[in-house]
C-alpha cells in the first residue's frame, strides 16, 4: 500500500514527514482536525466537513487554508484509493510552530497542515445485525465540545473504558444527560420518536448526525433534538450511534443491560438502509 502524506505544501512518504517538537499542536493541542469519508473514490459531504473546519478556524483564529478540496482529491489519487469501497482522509491544522508561550505567536506563524488518506474497512452486515454495546462514562471535556480539536484525551480515556469493558462504544454523561460517544453521536428511539442531543457546545456536531437527521425527516420519522437523561434510558426501545467511520450502528446493550428487547430495532434498520442508499446515490450506485 502506498502511504503518501501531505505536510506543509509537499507530498511525501509518511516515513519522511517531520514536524517540529515546538509545533503548538504537540505542545498545547492547539489544532483542529477533520476526518472525511470517501466511497468508491467519491467524497461524501466534503463541503460540510470543510465548513465545520472553517467555523473552527474562525473561532480559534487559525487562518483557514484554501485549496483543501483539491488536496483531498490529490491524496486519494496519490494513494491509489479511487477504487476502494471506503477510505478516509485525515487532516490536521495547528496554529504552527513557535517558541512555547501560551498566547498566540506574535507575529503569527504559518499553520502546520498535515493530511493523509487510507482505506477503511466497513463493518460487515453479520456483525451489524448482532448489534454493539456501550458503557456510560463521565464526560470530562472542556466547555467547547463543539470544536473538533485534537485535545482528545477525555475521549481516549472514554474509549479505553469501553474497550476495558469489552464493548464498542462509550456513552458520555454530563449532569445526568447522555450526550454522545467518544467519536460518534448517539440517537435514542422513544416509542415513535427519534431523539438526539441538540447541536450545542456540549457535543460535536457530527456531519453524519446531520445527514441522518435529514434522512429521518425525509422518511417521515418524527425527530426531536433534545437532551436525554440517563434515567430515561430504561424507556428507550432503540439506540444507535452515528459517525464518519461508525455510519449508522445499532447499540443493543448499555452498561450490560439490554436496550429494549436487546435486538436491532426497525428505526435503526430503516435509517441504516436509508444511509446506505444515500451513499449509493451520492457516491456511486455500485456500493450498496
Ligand atoms: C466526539 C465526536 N462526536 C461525534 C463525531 C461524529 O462526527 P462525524 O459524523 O462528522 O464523523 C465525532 C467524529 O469524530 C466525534 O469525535
Amino acid at each position: 500500500m502506498k502511504d503518501i502524506v501531505y505536510l506543509n505544501g509537499e507530498f511525501m512518504p509518511r516515513a519522511e514527514a517531520r514536524i517540529s517538537p515546538d509545533d503548538r499542536g504537540f505542545l498545547f493541542g492547539d489544532a483542529l482536525y477533520e476526518v472525511t469519508p470517501v466511497y468508491g473514490g467519491r467524497f461524501l459531504a466534503l463541503d460540510r466537513h470543510m465548513e465545520r473546519l472553517r467555523r473552527g478556524c474562525a473561532t480559534l483564529r487559525i487562518p483557514f487554508p484554501e485549496g483543501l478540496e483539491a488536496l483531498h482529491q490529490e491524496l486519494l489519487e496519490l494513494n491509489d484509493l479511487q477504487e476502494e469501497e471506503m477510505a478516509t482522509v485525515y487532516l490536521q491544522l495547528s496554529r504552527g510552530t513557535a517558541p512555547r508561550t501560551h498566547a498566540f505567536p506574535d507575529p503569527p506563524v504559518p499553520p502546520t497542515l498535515y493530511a493523509w488518506a487510507k482505506p477503511f474497512k466497513r463493518l460487515d452486515q453479520e456483525s451489524w445485525e448482532k448489534g454493539f454495546g456501550a458503557v456510560t462514562v463521565p464526560d470530562q471535556r472542556w466547555g467547547r465540545a463543539d470544536l473538533k480539536t485534537v485535545q482528545l484525551l477525555p475521549m481516549v480515556m472514554a474509549q479505553q473504558a469501553a474497550r476495558d469493558a469489552g464493548e464498542a462504544d462509550a456513552l458520555l454523561v454530563r449532569d445526568g444527560l447522555a450526550l454522545e460517544g467518544s467519536h460518534n453521536n448517539v440517537f435514542f428511539v422513544f416509542g415513535d420518536l427519534l431523539v438526539t442531543h441538540p447541536a450545542s457546545n456540549q457535543i460535536l456536531p457530527g456531519i453524519t448526525r446531520a445527514l441522518v437527521l435529514e434522512l429521518a425527516r425525509e422518511e417521515g420519522i418524527p425527530v426531536e433534538e433534545r437532551p436525554t437523561a440517563v434515567g430515561d434510558l430504561q424507556c428507550v426501545s432503540e439506540v444507535f450511534y452515528t459517525g464518519t467511520t461508525t455510519e449508522v450502528r445499532p447499540t443493543v446493550r448499555i452498561d450490560g443491560k439490554p436496550v429494549g428487547d436487546g435486538k436491532v430495532g426497525p428505526v435503526t434498520r430503516r435509517l441504516h438502509e436509508a444511509f446506505r442508499a444515500m451513499v449509493a446515490r451520492e457516491c456511486g450506485a455500485a456500493l450498496v
